[in-house]
């Protein structure tokens, strides 16, 4: 018996170095780590239990059959994070360019259908050029197979890729699929052609970096959500990204503890907003302010800044936060941050996560730019998003809620619980200036000082209109609340809301504007 333990473990021993130490050495030069150092930084010390590490290729063309590596160049299993299970996967540059195999993909399914069986999420960490080519369809098989698990896993359990080298071809099309991308800077591409190939089409000169590099996917495309400078950064924050995720669509987000009776006034807050409506203020000194322990983690922070979106926790409980921001094309809504807002707030829906939406919204970027490219049919995305959504959701109104806009985000009217606005609010069909020269407009125009005119008629829209008193009047706003006593307000009606249950009609899917 001894003996076959010693054979057992050498054959263990033999499979961890993967590809070997010179393709190990190869890696490390590249400023990469190899799939197993990836997993050490991500989960929970000694707990990665692996499976799966004989599997083999089947192949026998091209030499393969001669050529074989335990693990098939992807290291898979289940492992803690914060005490909390996960499954993951992570693919092994050193064997065959972490190229995927029939069996490889095999082992990735394996490891995404149990995590769905028991409710857990899935991280896989991609390092991979793309389909085995040796393999031929049995690889694009392989792929098929995982972007059909991929959909049928979206909204049961939190799926997360992290890109850690080339992803390319349809390759990128699983992380695509899946809740969060994680790009590293420099080592990181996705595309779905890489530079050669767009130089023969489009005769373009283009460098792996700008084409798909971490930046251009977290400022130009959307499809990073989060970068970071090196690899142990971008492990270390898929850890506090799960921080705030539930284990499954059925579970909740853990709850830190914390004490309500030490939470004071913050009389900051009584003057962040300024007195002049068309001045801006930066919304993230709000964000951080309400927020435990200042700790905010933005998702998409370098797309779309006009919408701040990101989780944090708030008396303890975890919460998105989906916030207009001023300071950024004075917090319009665009084709962009329609985008960005919607699939923020579908994700906290499908995983029972709280929304406490800020507004500061002067309404839809109007153009031909933005009317062209469909602003109709995206910004229907966010208000789409927001009905939808029956996750307990508190709004906060912090001064402009004009138009169309101050229905999408998150208003009483489709199902906000708490609806508050602070004293500085102005909700209003539209912006005095625009509303005043419509609405007087052949008075303004026959006075006999036009100017004074408009100053008379500006005056008193003001005062009618830009307020939140209107609103509250109706209903439509829950209190008018003091910006200091924000924070224990918001604890609050979390806290009320906590076993909130709310249904949408019986149907298979609805049907999003896409
Ligand atoms: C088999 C591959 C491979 C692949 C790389 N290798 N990609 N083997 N299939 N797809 C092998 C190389 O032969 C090499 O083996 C080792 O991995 C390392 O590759 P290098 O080229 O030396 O590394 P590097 O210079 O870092 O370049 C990495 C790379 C490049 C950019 C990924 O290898 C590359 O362009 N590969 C092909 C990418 C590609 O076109 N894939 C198919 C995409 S189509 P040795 O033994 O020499 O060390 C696709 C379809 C999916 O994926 C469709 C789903 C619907």
């Amino acid at each position: 018996m001894d003996k076959k333990i010693e054979e057992l473990l050498e054959k263990k021993a033999k499979a961890q170095l993967g590809g070997g130490e010179s393709k190990i050495k190869a890696q490390h030069d590249k400023g990469k780590l190899t799939a197993r150092e990836r997993i050490e930084l991500l989960v929970d010390e000694g707990s990665f239990e692996e499976i799966d590490i004989f599997v083999k290729h089947r192949a026998v063309d091209f030499g393969l059959d001669k050529q074989h590596y335990p693990g098939d160049g992807v290291v898979t299993g289940f492992a803690k994070i914060d005490g909390r299970p996960i499954a993951l996967f992570s693919q092994d540059f050193t064997v065959f360019g972490g190229s995927l195999s029939e069996a490889h993909a095999e082992k990735i399914v394996k490891v995404m259908n149990m995590a769905m069986k028991v409710g857990i999420p899935v991280i896989g960490l991609n390092d991979s050029g793309g389909a085995r080519i040796q393999e031929g369809v049995s690889s694009l098989g392989g792929y098929a197979d995982i972007f059909l698990l991929n959909t049928l896993a979206s909204g049961v359990i939190p799926q997360i890729s992290v890109i850690l080298g080339p992803c390319a071809g349809g390759a990128v099309y699983s992380p695509a699929i899946t809740d969060f991308v994680f790009m590293a800077k420099n080592t990181s591409y996705m595309f779905v052609t890489g530079p050669n190939v767009v130089k023969t089409v489009t005769h373009e000169d283009v460098s792996f970096e700008d084409l798909g590099g971490a930046e251009t996917h977290a400022m130009k495309s959307g499809v990073a959500h989060f970068i970071y400078d090196n690899e142990i950064e971008t492990l270390l924050n898929v850890r506090k990204l799960l921080s705030y995720v539930p284990l499954n669509f059925m579970d909740k987000s853990p709850i830190k503890k914390f004490d309500k009776s030490l939470v004071k006034n913050q009389e900051e807050l009584n003057s962040i907003v300024p007195d002049n409506p068309n001045k801006p203020y930066n919304m993230k000194e709000i964000i951080s302010l309400l927020v435990d322990d200042n700790e905010f983690l933005e998702v998409h922070s370098n797309y779309a800044e006009n919408i701040i979106v990101g989780f944090a926790r708030v008396g303890g409980m975890a919460v998105g936060i989906v916030a207009n921001q001023p300071e950024v094309l004075a917090g319009v809504l665009d084709i962009n941050a329609s985008v960005k807002g919607a699939r923020f707030v579908r994700f906290c829906d499908a995983f029972n996560i709280p929304l406490l939406v800020l507004v500061d919204v002067p309404g839809f970027l109007p153009g031909t730019e933005q009317e062209w490219n469909g602003i109709i049919r995206h910004g229907a995305k966010l208000l789409f998003a927001f009905c939808e959504a029956t996750v307990p959701k508190v709004t906060v109104i912090t001064r402009k809620a004009y138009g169309g806009a101050y229905d999408v985000m998150n208003s009483k009217h489709i199902r906000g619980d708490f609806n508050f606005a602070w004293p500085s609010a102005e909700i209003a069909v539209m912006g005095p200036k625009g509303a005043v020269e419509i609405i007087f407009k052949k008075e303004i125009s026959s006075a006999k000082d036009p100017e004074k005119e408009l100053e008379k008629k500006l005056t008193s829209y003001v005062e009618k209109f830009a307020n939140p008193y209107i609103a509250a009047e109706r209903g439509y706003i829950d209190d008018v609340i003091v910006p200091a006593e924000t924070k224990i307000k918001l604890i609050n009606a979390f806290e009320m809301l906590k076993n909130k249950v709310d249904k949408n009609p019986k149907k298979k899917h609805d049907n999003i504007p896409l």
